[in-house]
Parts: structure tokens; C-alpha cells; sequence
């Protein structure tokens, strides 16, 4: 299976959430190709986010972009049908926030939405030995998770070299996603080692100009 095409995916927990609308527009216009969306619980990690209603609002404004929804939250099931409902294309959640991990990956995906993995620096690539046709996509945290603006973990290129062999050699369309700490300047070395799905927050809202950012982090990408 070859590496699919890179998709960059502005983490809006670095945007201003006062014009939250315009953000999201700017973002995509200026190259991006998905909306992530991290809905924290002040419970499974330490920081209180956006939920349901934050994801139709963005779908009522006009977004179209696949929205990639991060679950940190803890238990997981509950909130699935409602994120489904809201609009999300994808959801993932940290296999340790589930009691179930292959019933929770089976109600993502009878939600009608791609289901994600997470894995947390700490957590081993193990949790997917018996669910791998369940999953559509793998995120690899390279930071722990609960805020943005944290620096890149390094172990976390070792894991996806290894989550690359285990995908390849399965030969299953499952993304490899990296969240936490990735800018242009390591874009590439995160390429790399595997990952075709890059997350990136406060190195993009950071910016004035989100074009130049995003094409910036596309050519590291694309070159790499
Ligand atoms: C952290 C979140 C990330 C975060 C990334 O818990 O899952 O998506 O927003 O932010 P940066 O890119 O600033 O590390
Ligand atoms: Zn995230």
C-alpha cells in the first residue's frame, strides 16, 4: 500500500475562538485540508474544551472540510452518536478512556464516521493487534496530551517508523496521524518517519499568514 497523499490538519484549539467562523474559512483557504478538533473533558486530561455544538455550528456556518475530531475524553461512548450528528467526518479516542476499545471503534464507524486510535507517548502500538480492520486511522501523539504549544516528544519518530511497518505490512489504507508539537521546521523528519497526516495548532494560528505557513509545511512535507 503506498503512503497516501499528506493532509494537513489545523488544530483550532489554537485559533480565536471569538471568530471561530472566520478562522476555520481562513485556514482552509489558505491550503489546509481538514479541521482538527479537540474536544478536552477537564477529566481525561486537565483543560476544558468545544463539544457537539461547536461541530454543527462550523457545519452550519459552511464548513465543508472533513472535520477530524480528537476525543480526550473519558468514558468515550456517550458523546460518538452526538459528534456524528454534528457533523464529524472522523473521531478518534485514547484506547485507555474506553472500557471497549473494539466496541467503541464499531460505533464510530456505524455512526457513518472514520474511526481513529490514539496513542499517547506512553501508550504501546499493542492496543492494535486485534482491531486493525477497524480502524481507519492511527494518531500518534507527540506530546501528552491537554494543550497546544507543547514541544515535539522525539520518541514519537521511532513509534511512527514502527506504526508505519505495522500499516504497511497489513496493507490497509489506515492514515498515520501526528499531533503535538509539529511546525515547518520538523515537518519533514516527521514525514520521514511515517506520517502522512500532520496536526498542527499554535505553529499555524501563530502565524499572520496562514498561506505561507501552510505552503511552507507542505513543500517540508512533500519533499521530504
Ligand atoms: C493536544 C492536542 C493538539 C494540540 C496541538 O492535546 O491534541 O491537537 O492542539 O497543538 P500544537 O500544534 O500547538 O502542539
Ligand atoms: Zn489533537
Amino acid at each position: 500500500m503506498a503512503k497516501q497523499n499528506s493532509v494537513i490538519a489545523p488544530s483550532i484549539l489554537s485559533a480565536n475562538f471569538a471568530k471561530l467562523g472566520e478562522e476555520v474559512d481562513n485556514v482552509l483557504a489558505a491550503g489546509a485540508d481538514w479541521v482538527h478538533f479537540d474536544v478536552m473533558d477537564n477529566h481525561y486530561v486537565p483543560n476544558l474544551t468545544i463539544g457537539p455544538l461547536v461541530c454543527e455550528a462550523l457545519r452550519k456556518h459552511g464548513v465543508t472540510a472533513p472535520i477530524d475530531v480528537h476525543l480526550m475524553v473519558k468514558p468515550v461512548d456517550r458523546i460518538v452518536p452526538d459528534f456524528a450528528k454534528a457533523g464529524a467526518s472522523l473521531i478518534s479516542f485514547h484506547p485507555e478512556a474506553s472500557d471497549h476499545i473494539d466496541r467503541t471503534l464499531g460505533l464510530i464507524r456505524d455512526s457513518g464516521c472514520k474511526a481513529g486510535l490514539v496513542f499517547n507517548p506512553a501508550t504501546p502500538l499493542s492496543y492494535l493487534d486485534y482491531v486493525l480492520d477497524k480502524v481507519d486511522l492511527v494518531l500518534i501523539m507527540s506530546v501528552n496530551p491537554g494543550f497546544g504549544g507543547q514541544s515535539f516528544i522525539p520518541a514519537a519518530l521511532e513509534k511512527l517508523r514502527r506504526a508505519r511497518e505495522i500499516i504497511d505490512r497489513s496493507g490497509r489504507a489506515i492514515r498515520i496521524e501526528v499531533d503535538g508539537g509539529v511546525k515547518v521546521e520538523n515537518a519533514a523528519e516527521v514525514a520521514r518517519a511515517g506520517a502522512d497526516t500532520f496536526v498542527s495548532g499554535s505553529a499555524i494560528f501563530g502565524q499572520k499568514d496562514y498561506r505561507s505557513v501552510v505552503a511552507a509545511m507542505r513543500s517540508a512535507i512533500d519533499n521530504a
